[in-house]
């Protein structure tokens, strides 16, 4: 494994696996409740039903992977060590499970007492987070240019959640006027913000160390991250201080940084030294893809004056955040599995008790090539028919849903077994200790 990674650092495997394997049950939820709503649900952008799969996607998928994923990954990447992992990562992930399906559920069942739960339960989780980790990342000796653009996909992330919660306030009681406004704030900063910027960050990291290529080039490392939330920062002021050059101008700015690392991304991805396919570099080709595909989509509209928020959010979070994050996990979990299974059983060769040790399988068999293979197709299949479901719902639309929720299904399986592995050998190296 690379150099980089501190390995005497990495919290216990229960800390990330429990919010890697709680994401797709929350695809499973969203696929569920577009079925049960039909293509109506997507007539426009305000119905109940698409804001609450929307957030059961954006914070019970998306949120929920990317804080698992970071508080594996900073220990890992970064040698910065979390204090009390377990405990912390319980009270993040308990009220953020919570808090997300309340969300989701007040939309459902218009109860406002579920929005008010919801906005205290998010807030906790995410302020907690938000605090520790920034605190961590300050201290940290580490100057990779992750470090910085993680410290800014946190405040976007602060940002959104403020945003979110003010815009809940609207739905929650009667006396409060829904700040709509600010929806396509709220929006910039969560997808293009916090997302994004955390994505890249990562992607800086993990694709030259897991798929073995080039650096991405320095100068596109150095200026990406503060380039693209240097133009949030404009978006904002152009919303707050109405200018419709302003707008325009952080709009295309943002778009090209999106391109940008898109393409960027394909082109490191061509420099890979090992030949063998590799199923997270699918998913890599198939999310940056969808990124391209999103800013041609959003350049059209634009041109054209017309609307297309369905289709725009479908490329943007099924298509770009869902894919990159789905294929990280068939990387992070096996090598968590692999590491911490290898960290025991050299411990145990350290105390002399070889004949305890448990045979370790190859990465690659953790969770089987041809699983996640299956995975990747039903998941480019529902991507593929979310698209045209976005333009003709009326013939899309379910088979749409049906393939997203085998999608969905077949994800949990495959990270669940592999967690089921895990336990498994757990248990029999502590009956060959007794
Ligand atoms: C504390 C957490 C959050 C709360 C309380 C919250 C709340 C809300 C509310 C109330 C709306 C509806 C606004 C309206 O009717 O105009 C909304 C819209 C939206 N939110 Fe959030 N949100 C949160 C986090 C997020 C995150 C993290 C993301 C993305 C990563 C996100 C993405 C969106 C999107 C895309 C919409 C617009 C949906 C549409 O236009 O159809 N939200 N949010």
């Amino acid at each position: 494994m690379h150099a980089n990674l501190s390995l005497q650092q990495a919290p216990p495997f229960s800390v990330p696996a429990r919010f890697l394997v709680s994401a797709p049950l929350f695809g499973m939820v969203a696929a569920l409740v577009m079925l049960w709503h039909g293509p109506e649900m997507i007539s426009h952008r305000w119905t109940p039903e698409l804001l609450a799969v929307t957030h059961f996607l954006t914070l019970g998928f998306l949120a929920m992977s990317m804080l698992g994923a970071l508080m594996q990954l900073m220990p890992v990447l970064m040698g910065m060590v979390i204090p009390r992992a377990i405990l912390f990562s319980s009270m993040v992930h308990t009220p953020l499970f919570l808090g997300s399906a309340c969300l989701g559920l007040a939309w459902l069942i218009n109860i406002n007492e579920l929005f008010i739960i919801a906005m205290a339960l998010l807030g906790f989780s995410f302020t907690i987070f938000i605090v520790v980790v920034t605190e961590r990342l300050l201290r940290s000796k580490n100057r990779h240019v992750t470090r910085s653009m993680m410290m800014l996909a946190l405040f976007a992330l602060f940002i959104t959640a403020i945003l979110g919660i003010y815009l809940a306030m609207g739905y929650a009681s009667a006396d409060f006027s829904l700040a709509r406004q600010l929806t396509d704030l709220h929006l910039s900063w969560g997808l293009l913000g916090w997302v994004a910027l955390l994505i890249m960050a990562v992607a800086y990291q993990v694709i030259p160390m897991f798929q073995i290529t080039d650096e991405y080039p320095a100068r596109h490392q150095r200026w990406m991250g503060w380039s693209l939330f240097i133009a949030l920062l404009a978006l904002s002021l152009a919303y707050n201080w109405p200018s419709e050059i302003l707008k325009s101008i952080s709009q295309i700015f943002l778009a090209a940084c999106l391109l940008i690392f898109a393409l960027t991304t394909l082109w490191v991805l061509q420099t890979r030294r090992r030949q063998i396919p590799d199923l997270t570099m699918m998913f890599w080709q198939l999310a940056m893809v969808s990124l391209i595909l999103l800013i041609l989509a959003w350049a059209i509209a634009t041109l054209m004056n017309f609307d297309l928020p369905v289709l725009l959010g479908v490329l943007i979070i099924h298509g770009f955040a869902m894919t990159t994050i789905t294929g990280m996990m068939y990387k992070i979990i096996p090598f968590l599995i692999w590491l911490h299974l290898s960290t025991r059983n050299k411990n145990l060769r350290d105390k002399g008790e070889r004949t305890s040790q448990v045979k370790v399988p190859h990465m690659r068999k953790i969770i089987p090539e041809a699983a996640g293979l299956w995975q990747f197709r039903l998941h480019s299949i529902s991507l593929v028919l979310l698209i045209l479901a976005a333009i003709w719902p009326d013939w899309f639309f379910y088979p749409a849903t049906l393939v997203f929720f085998i999608a969905q299904t077949a994800l949990f399986f495959n990270l669940s077994k592999a967690v089921y592995f895990y336990n498994a050998k757990i248990a029999e190296l502590e009956t060959q200790q007794s």
